[in-house]
């Protein structure tokens, strides 16, 4: 059989990438009910994708609320996967805990339960949290640079995978004529001891049927990059261009290789933003429009964010360049965020406003956008795919729910007819539908 992509969804509202997905004439307004979220379950699975991907932060920002934006309000992430898993059989569920704020026995207990109760359906996208504004809420836990967030990180995960370790697969015996209820003989406590965490073990509990939940990393630095090389068997990258997106993985790919991994066993979804139209020019119009639902304001505080520059005073009818020279580091020019939204504006950049500016990278962040029609996405994506820059993409949404349907209605079929996405589950577990078994 030929190569087949995988598919995931971002869940993320009130917005997410795009800051004014909320205000979106097509987007829901209860997202804290329970409803919601069995309906996008259901359609998600309809439409075979493998992944629900659930973010995490544990911190609240003014703006963010203020404006609907991505962190405006968060569930907790396990119990929201749990409405999820419950309300689907087939659907994957990646749910986002941190290194930094959980203990081992919490996490390894929190993520084998939902893994057991969705019939081993679960993913865990392994996060460190870093930012002040994290650590505020936490003042019993010390707070640590980047590099030493991945140092406890490797150590929780280490508990994390010994304590899934406690119960080999036939310990449970419920043998009604003995009275054994457990064979406790293969039941072990890892014991594990390190510098910044400690954990007796065994866990209370048996596996689920794919053994344990996948894992997901997104590091980015070089020592969130290796730490994806260590552990990730699922890699998200939002990356501008698919050259970009290739060069990761293999760098990726080439340091778990040094590690003594299969290379070959770790995936890479791509972050994408579909935008549909019945007709090209309709999918063109429809990214225009997007524009038109992010205030000045909103966007500030949204580009402020990912610049990192101080822009709560600044008039948004100030020129971009001139807001750049005044308060922007030499390290901040050369950033992510603002080389993106340079290359983004192109010619326009020279007369552009702050504000302009800044409502032009709230459309989708860093995340590419695929516009056209069903077909034309389909092409897109499957281009994309067949030069292995990506094995999956993590399609994220202009407007909440709609966007998932959107895309399983208009491209689904193309990428079928393409005959690089399957037409049924082919797996009972996250792993075995991802081809990790
Ligand atoms: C698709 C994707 C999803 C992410 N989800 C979260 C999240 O839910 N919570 C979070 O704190 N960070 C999240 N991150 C951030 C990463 O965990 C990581 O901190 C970031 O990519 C920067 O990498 P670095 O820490 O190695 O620089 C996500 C990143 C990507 C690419």
């Amino acid at each position: 059989m030929t190569r087949q992509l995988f598919l995931g969804a971002y869940i993320l509202f009130p917005s997410g990438h795009f800051a004014g997905a909320w205000r979106h004439p097509y987007s829901d307004r209860d997202f804290v009910g329970p409803g919601l979220f069995h309906q996008t379950a259901q359609s998600l699975e309809r439409y075979l994708f493998d992944l629900a991907f659930i973010p995490e932060t544990v911190s609240y920002g003014e703006g963010f609320a203020r404006h609907g934006l991505s962190n405006g309000i968060k569930h907790d992430p396990a119990q929201l996967a749990a409405q999820i898993a419950a309300a689907s059989t087939h659907l994957g569920v990646g749910v986002t805990l941190s290194t930094s704020f959980n203990e081992p026995y919490n996490l390894a207990r929190t993520l084998q339960s939902l893994d057991v109760l969705s019939g081993g359906r679960v993913a865990w996208n392994i996060i460190q949290s870093q930012g002040e504004r994290n650590f505020r809420n936490f003042p019993h836990v010390a707070e640590l640079g980047r590099t030493e967030t991945y140092d406890r990180g490797d150590e929780v995960v280490e508990a994390v995978t010994a304590l899934w370790r406690s119960w080999q697969d036939d310990a449970l015996v419920a043998d009604k004529e003995t009275g054994v209820f457990a064979d406790t003989s293969r039941i072990a406590a890892p014991e594990y001891k390190g510098r910044y965490v400690e954990v007796q073990g065994p866990l209370n509990l048996p596996p689920s049927p794919q053994r344990h939940p996948v894992l997901l990393q997104a590091g980015d630095s070089p020592r969130g990059r290796e730490f994806g090389a260590r552990w990730g068997e699922v890699i998200f990258a939002i990356e501008r261009t698919p050259e970009e997106l290739l060069a990761k993985k293999r760098d990726i790919q080439q340091k778990a290789a040094a590690l003594g991994r299969d290379p070959e066993r770790i995936r890479l979804f791509a972050a994408v933003q579909p935008i549909i139209g019945e007709t090209t020019e309709i999918a063109e119009a429809r990214r225009a429009h997007l524009n038109e639902l992010v205030t000045p304001q909103a966007g500030l505080v949204f580009f402020s964010q990912f610049s990192r520059l101080d822009l709560s005073d600044v008039d948004p009818d100030e020129s971009y360049l001139k807001v750049l020279d005044e308060r922007a580091t030499e390290e901040q020019r050369k950033s992510r965020a603002i080389a993106a939204l340079d290359d983004l504006l192109g010619q326009r950049r020279a007369n552009a406003t702050i504000g302009d500016a800044a409502i032009a990278f709230s459309q989708s962040e860093l995340t590419p956008q695929i516009v056209g029609t069903g077909r034309e996405v389909a092409e897109q994506l499957a281009g994309i795919f067949a030069s292995e820059s990506a094995d999956g993409f993590l399609i994220t949404p202009t407007h909440f729910p709609g966007s998932f349907d959107e895309f399983g209605r208009a491209v689904v079929p193309h990428l079928q007819d393409l005959g690089v996405f399957k037409r049924a589950y082919e797996g009972t577990t996250l792993r075995g539908n991802l081809g990790l078994e």
